[in-house]
């Protein structure tokens, strides 16, 4: 609890919502300790900076970009895949950048988003009943009791991939391939022919027409660092804590505990109690913290979580992710931006705007309309822009494949194309062009944003 104090294990004592119910304790207890002699994944320095630059973010200077799978799968980790998603992401930030003006920083779902979530712990087919399928590093989503049985040895398969997946982020970013000489090598075949595609085009042959005055001017472009590689980090939700805590350090340096399974950690929708595990769980940990706010939040429930999870007000700490669906943000969201302006907190406020718009097509596919995710997007920034804050970043749901699981968008995909190729495990995502659609939407938002700050200044 918030009044004593924290320990790694200090959650144990208390309620962890949405744990999966081990069969066997004794082999989750051996895969822990395996886990705790393992490499960390990232450094306690990595996400110092992450909070430095989500600071700027928090005070308006810079904007998040949030992005990528629902869930990761184990079955779908090839280096094509890892980099069509990486592909999108950096597009979607110049889109962003250009047009605003404003740095944006890049955060993954990657190399770690394994665990789910359920609002149902059980999943019943022809009056078969087994557990609901709670993300790859807890079971398999194959409709069998062995497949559903929850595994530890799944936590060090996690591990593994993620392992390789931020292995390989890293090569990207920092190899040249990220490179602002490269925008044009981002836009995938399947993308360069669609409307945004080809916006897209035109903005990298303004880039390029840019860097090539700056050539011109004798600046050295393959030897700046800032041009040539990028800084990304990886983010999941931290939800099966017996993971999180195995690669949970202190930091030789400050003192300070890190959870070392990645920059940054959110708390989900379904775990925020605020006398719960998860929350006792991130309070001790210095890395940066989301929250999923959800229409339920009370603004006491968020009063109290903000001042559990950061005391110190210390901004870029914790990233307050609002995702009320379409019809309740309106609503919802401005007495909790404004209870938190009251509080003179200093959070950010990003928008999810998948998680509140999900529904069944008919076919009984799980979908959202890309038309819902855009309204929510443009409500939010309505809502900041009327109470006068910040609208902080964007949490979004993407792949790099052409897959056909959002509906609407610039391909007008509808639900007799959901079969097509609807490959994710879990929620559905915007696919590659549905994706850089959205981010010429939000520059647009982000421009009318930053006029205002401007005035509001002046
Ligand atoms: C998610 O981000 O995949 C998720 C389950 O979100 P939420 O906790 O907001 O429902
Ligand atoms: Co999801």
């Amino acid at each position: 609890m918030a009044d004593s104090p924290w320990t790694p294990n200090s959650w144990r004592d208390l309620v962890a919502a949405q744990s999966p119910l081990w069969p066997d304790e004794a082999h989750l207890g051996r895969v822990e300790q395996q886990l705790a002699a393992k490499p960390p994944l990232v450094f306690a320095g990595e996400a110092r900076r992450l909070r430095a630059q989500l600071a700027a973010a928090a005070e308006g200077r810079a904007f998040l970009l949030q992005a990528g799978d629902c869930a990761e799968s184990f079955s779908d980790s090839s280096a094509d895949a890892i980099r069509d998603k990486l592909k999108v992401i950096l597009q979607m930030a110049v889109a962003l950048t250009y047009a605003a003006g404003v740095p944006v920083v890049k955060v993954g779902r990657i190399a770690g988003q394994f665990a789910k979530p359920r609002s149902e712990a059980y999943e019943e087919r022809e009056g078969v009943r087994l557990d609901a399928f709670r993300g790859h590093i807890v079971n398999d989503e194959a409709f069998t009791p062995a497949a559903r049985r929850p595994n530890p040895e799944r936590l060090l398969d996690a591990y593994h991939q993620s392992v390789a997946t931020l292995n390989l982020l890293r090569a990207f970013t920092t190899g040249g391939f990220a490179s602002l000489t490269r925008v044009h090598a981002w836009n995938q075949q399947f993308v360069t022919n669609s409307p945004e595609g080809k916006r897209y085009e035109v903005l990298a042959d303004d880039i390029d027409r840019a860097l090539n005055f700056m050539r011109a001017c004798g600046v050295h472009l393959d030897e700046d660092h800032e041009l040539s590689s990028v800084d990304f980090y990886i983010s999941h939700e931290a939800l099966i804590l017996p993971y999180e805590q195995a690669l949970t350090r202190q930091d030789s340096l400050t003192g300070d505990w890190y959870d070392c399974s990645a920059h940054m950690l959110w708390i989900g929708d379904r775990t925020r109690q605020v006398d719960g595990a998860h929350v006792e769980f991130l309070r001790g940990v210095a890395n940066p913290i989301g929250l999923k706010v959800g229409p339920s939040t009370s603004t006491d429930d968020l009063k109290r979580l903000a001042a559990v999870l950061n005391p110190d007000n210390v901004p870029g700490r914790l990233t307050l992710i609002s995702r009320m669906g379409r019809d309740k943000v309106t609503e919802t969201l401005p007495p909790l931006v404004e209870a938190m302006s009251a509080e003179g907190a200093k959070v950010l406020w990003t928008c999810d705007p998948m998680h509140g718009n999900t529904f069944k097509a008919s076919g009984g596919q799980k979908t959202r309309r890309f038309d819902d995710v855009l309204t929510e997007v443009a409500q939010f920034f309505a809502v900041h822009q009327s109470l006068g804050t910040w609208p902080s970043g964007l949490h979004i749901e993407l792949t790099g494949d052409n897959v056909t699981e959002c509906l609407g968008g610039g391909d007008r995909l509808d639900e007799s194309d959901l079969d097509t190729n609807y490959t994710s495990i879990c929620d559905p995502r915007l696919n590659a062009s549905q994706s850089l659609d959205m981010a010429f939407h939000v520059a647009e938002f982000l421009q009318r944003a930053v006029a205002a700050r401007g005035a509001r200044s002046l």
